[in-house]
Order: C-alpha cells, then sequence, then structure tokens
C-alpha cells in the first residue's frame, strides 16, 4: 500500500517534471523571439517589418509545419523541430545550437499557448515522429514510380516538369498574406520543412497551410507511393556547384 503511494507520488512528479515550463519559456521567448515575433506573438515585432516572408503570426496562424491537417495546430514536437533547425531560406534562426533542449521545449510550448485553445483529445496525427517512420531503401525501381506519380498528380504545375519550380502555376502561387512563394526549386535542395527523407514525407503528406502547397495526405494514401515520391523528389537536388555557391539563394543567416 505504501509502496504503491510512493510510486504513484513518484510518477506524478516525473509527469509534472515532463511539462514545458511555460515561464521559462516566457523569458526565452521575450530574450530570443519577440524581436520578430512581436511581444504578444502576433508577428509584428520591430525586427519584423522588412522580412519576407514575415515571422508567423502565433495567435491566427496558420502554422506551415505540422503532423496535423490543414488548419490544425502543430504539436510540440513539430514547433520544437521547427525553432531546433530554423527554416532555411527565410530569416527563422535556427536555436538548436543556442538553447538548451529544455529551453527549446519550454519556448515551443509558450508559442503553442499563444493559438486558440484546442481539445488534446481531438487533434488527429496524420505523421509518426521520424524516429518512429520507416522509409523503404531508395531504388530506381522506386524512383521510377516517384516520377510518375509526381507526373500523375500534377506536382510538376507549381513545382515543374524537372523540380526546378517553374510550373506554368508557379508564377500565381501566393501565400495568404499576398506575398508570392515560388514553390520551391527541387535542385537547390534548401527544404523549409528539413531535407530528410521523413521531413519531405511530411511537408507532402500534411502540406504547408497559408501556402498554395496542398495536403496529399487523401489523395495519396498508399504508403509506398508516398515513399516512391519522397525518393524521387529527393533525387532532384544535386549539390550546389560553385556559380550556385556564389551566386544563388541563400539563407540569410549563411
Ligand atoms: C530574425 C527574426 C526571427 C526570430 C528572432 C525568430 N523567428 Fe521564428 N520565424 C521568423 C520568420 C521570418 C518565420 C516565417 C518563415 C516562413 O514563413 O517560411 C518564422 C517562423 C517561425 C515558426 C514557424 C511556424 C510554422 O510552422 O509555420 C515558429 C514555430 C517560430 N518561428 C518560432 C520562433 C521561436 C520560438 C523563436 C525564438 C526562440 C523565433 N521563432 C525567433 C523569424 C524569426
Ligand atoms: C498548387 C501548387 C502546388 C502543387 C500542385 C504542389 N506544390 Fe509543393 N509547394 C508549392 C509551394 C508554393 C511551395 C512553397 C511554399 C513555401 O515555401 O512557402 C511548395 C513546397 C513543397 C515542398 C518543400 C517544402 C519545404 O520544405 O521547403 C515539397 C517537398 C513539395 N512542395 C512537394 C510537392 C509534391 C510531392 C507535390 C505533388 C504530390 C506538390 N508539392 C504539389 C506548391 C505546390
Amino acid at each position: 500500500m505504501r509502496l504503491a503511494m510512493i510510486a504513484a507520488a513518484l510518477a506524478a512528479s516525473s509527469a509534472a517534471a515532463d511539462e514545458p515550463d511555460l515561464a521559462r519559456g516566457r523569458a526565452v521567448y521575450r530574450d530570443a523571439c519577440a524581436s520578430c515575433h512581436g511581444p504578444t506573438g502576433g508577428g509584428d515585432g520591430p525586427g519584423a517589418v522588412d522580412l519576407k516572408p514575415k515571422p508567423r503570426d502565433f495567435v491566427n496562424g496558420p502554422f506551415k509545419f505540422r503532423s496535423t491537417p490543414s488548419g490544425a495546430r502543430p504539436l510540440l514536437r513539430d514547433v520544437v523541430r521547427t525553432v531546433t533547425a530554423g527554416i532555411r531560406g527565410t530569416w527563422m534562426p535556427a536555436f538548436g545550437k543556442i538553447l538548451t533542449a529544455e529551453d527549446l521545449r519550454a519556448v515551443s510550448a509558450y508559442v503553442l499557448a499563444f493559438a486558440p485553445p484546442e481539445d488534446a483529445a481531438e487533434v488527429e496525427v496524420l505523421v509518426a515522429p521520424a524516429e518512429e517512420l520507416r522509409p523503404p531503401a531508395d531504388t530506381p525501381e522506386l524512383r521510377e514510380r516517384g516520377k510518375q506519380l509526381y507526373e500523375t498528380m500534377g506536382c510538376g504545375q507549381c513545382h515543374g516538369p524537372l523540380g526546378r519550380g517553374d510550373g506554368p502555376a508557379a508564377a500565381r502561387a501566393v501565400n495568404d498574406k499576398g506575398e508570392s512563394t515560388a514553390p520551391l526549386d527541387f535542385t537547390l535542395g534548401l527544404f523549409k520543412g528539413g531535407s530528410s527523407p521523413a521531413d519531405v514525407y511530411r511537408t507532402f503528406v500534411t502540406g504547408l497551410d497559408g501556402t498554395p502547397m496542398p495536403s496529399y495526405a487523401e489523395s495519396l494514401s498508399e504508403e509506398s507511393d508516398r515513399w516512391a515520391l519522397v525518393h524521387y523528389v529527393r533525387s532532384l537536388s544535386r549539390s550546389p556547384g560553385p556559380w550556385q555557391w556564389l551566386f544563388g539563394p541563400r539563407t540569410p543567416w549563411e
């Protein structure tokens, strides 16, 4: 009896230790994020004025990088991933080497708290954590299947027949703020949401809310087809040559 009580108390305290520390999150946010994302998370900090794309408005969203359906909030792990790795090709810095793991979690939880509350029990998770995904081997056959899917699913309409971001619909691509958001030139290998197979998988399964990039969660339900597309899309990026290195687009921080 006594032992059981101690065990229960221990379990409760370790659950509490697992909870991100919101007060800590607030302090980190004020120091490291508010200048761009604004003191109350509205994406309107003093440093936001000239940035394109604008820093995210956490209150109104929408969030691009999610494991959840279109329109839903991201999971805590999604935000932690974004804050750790940053967003390549934009002004969103990578904090992975600046903040401790605990601070990364705390500030991510604080950021999520700006968004309207959601019933945690109802949140649907479309994509499992990266370490639980099992990508099949990248074979020529799978890439060939991916190439076919790329054509039949109309990815080229926006991303261009060779993945250069120059499809017929690319010029019209604007985000929810009316800023132009050219679809990615896959050949540059600059994936905003990360370039590992699991990252690319998540990006096109859940889509990027607020941009023309749709979610393929329903239209592409076959697991092996999804990985075929991942391998094909990743095979289009080549390592940048000297010309690209000198004059190509890059992350402003690099
Ligand atoms: C120098 C400006 C700057 C700073 C500082 C900054 N951000 Fe950002 N952040 C951005 C920009 C710009 C974007 C939008 C990029 C885009 O839309 O592709 C962004 C996007 C994000 C997103 C993406 C949400 C999504 O899925 O759409 C998160 C989360 C985020 N920032 C969290 C943070 C946190 C937490 C901090 C502080 C630890 C921080 N940012 C500091 C500029 C900044
Ligand atoms: C209606 C136009 C459109 C279609 C169709 C489309 N995309 Fe996209 N896609 C976009 C745009 C726009 C972006 C860039 C959004 C941004 O970065 O703000 C993008 C970005 C991406 C990214 C990169 C995200 C990152 O991490 O930077 C991947 C991967 C991607 N698309 C895969 C696909 C695949 C695979 C298909 C077909 C199954 C497809 N897209 C169809 C418009 C489209």
